[in-house]
């Protein structure tokens, strides 16, 4: 993979981008991207799509897509199709998550659409079969240094600058005491890296308590809230995932997901836990 940093620096380094400067990627680009995304979707177990829409591309060259002014600057998309009934939306933000890091690495800027853009305008160019949709997409080009007015403007709306603390989110043993940092432990930076991953609308609904070797990954939901046809929530989670199992893996600390029997906790459900095996 052409990849010159670090998991953990492109992590460090991505916010999402909504202003660009009108210059597309170049075929070369595209052709990385794609190679990367038949190596990801090599181990997917769900089905998942993904389908670059670009004007240089492809047969729709000549169409703006429409963001409702969210995206100013490029025309160039990576959209994610899902199964409506099939795909795991856990699987898929993971997934998805990579390739936005790898865009990253690369030196693209990036944003996640999961509502602002025109679903039925890129549905049609499409072509989808009646089972399938989109699930979020993502705008890709590069990132132009000033940002538009907009993108000030969402940015501060969704406080996007800032996550919620640490004890807010990580917990040790059970949901009553916060995680502390310490200073010699390994697993604070992987922690740290699902604290400053993307999620929709910025609500960060991931909690991790951890126990023993073992990191029980919890969805705090956002009442009300989510995109119809697809769990966006879950998607949060699969982000969350793919920055701890990158980061982790990146400082030589060894686990493998499974999915434990346990309950939900008041408030929380339980998606799945990391068991370090190093
Ligand atoms: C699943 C998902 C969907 C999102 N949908 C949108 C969207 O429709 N429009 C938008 O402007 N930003 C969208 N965002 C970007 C979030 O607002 C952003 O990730 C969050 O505010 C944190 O900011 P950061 O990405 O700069 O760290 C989405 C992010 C995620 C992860």
């Amino acid at each position: 993979m052409d990849q010159f940093k670090t998991w953990i620096e492109c992590i460090e380094e991505r916010i999402s981008v909504r202003t660009f400067d009108n210059r597309n990627l170049k075929q070369d680009d595209f052709v990385k991207i794609n190679e990367f995304i038949t190596e990801c979707l090599k181990e997917t177990k769900t089905p998942i799509k993904f389908k670059i829409l670009s004007s240089q591309t492809d047969e729709h060259s000549n169409q703006k897509f429409g963001t409702y002014g969210f995206i100013n600057g490029t025309n160039n998309f990576i959209v994610g199709i899902i199964d409506k009934i099939k795909t795991d939306p856990v699987e898929f933000g993971y997934t998805m998550e990579k390739v936005v890091l790898y865009a990253t690495c690369l030196g693209f800027g990036t944003c996640w659409l999961g509502g602002t853009f025109n679903r039925n305008q890129f549905e049609n160019v499409l072509n989808l079969n009646e089972n399938e949709s989109i699930g979020v997409l993502i705008a890709i080009g590069i990132k132009k240094d000033k940002q538009s007015f907009v993108d000030r403007a969402v940015r501060y709306a969704a406080k996007s600058n800032q996550r919620k603390p640490w004890e807010e989110l990580f917990y040790l043993d059970d949901i009553e005491t916060p995680l502390l940092k310490s200073s010699f432990d390994k697993y604070d930076k992987v922690i740290e890296m699902v604290r400053i991953a993307p999620s929709a609308s910025n609500k960060q609904p991931w909690r991790i308590i951890k126990n023993g070797n073992m990191f029980h990954f919890y969805l705090s939901r956002t009442p009300n809230y989510g995109v119809l046809g697809f769990d966006i929530q879950m998607n949060d989670i699969g982000i969350a995932m793919c920055h701890f199992e990158l980061s982790a893996k990146e400082l030589g600390l060894a686990g493998k997901w499974t999915k434990l029997d346990k309950s939900n906790l008041d408030g929380l459900e339980y998606i799945v836990s990391w068991i370090n095996t190093y």
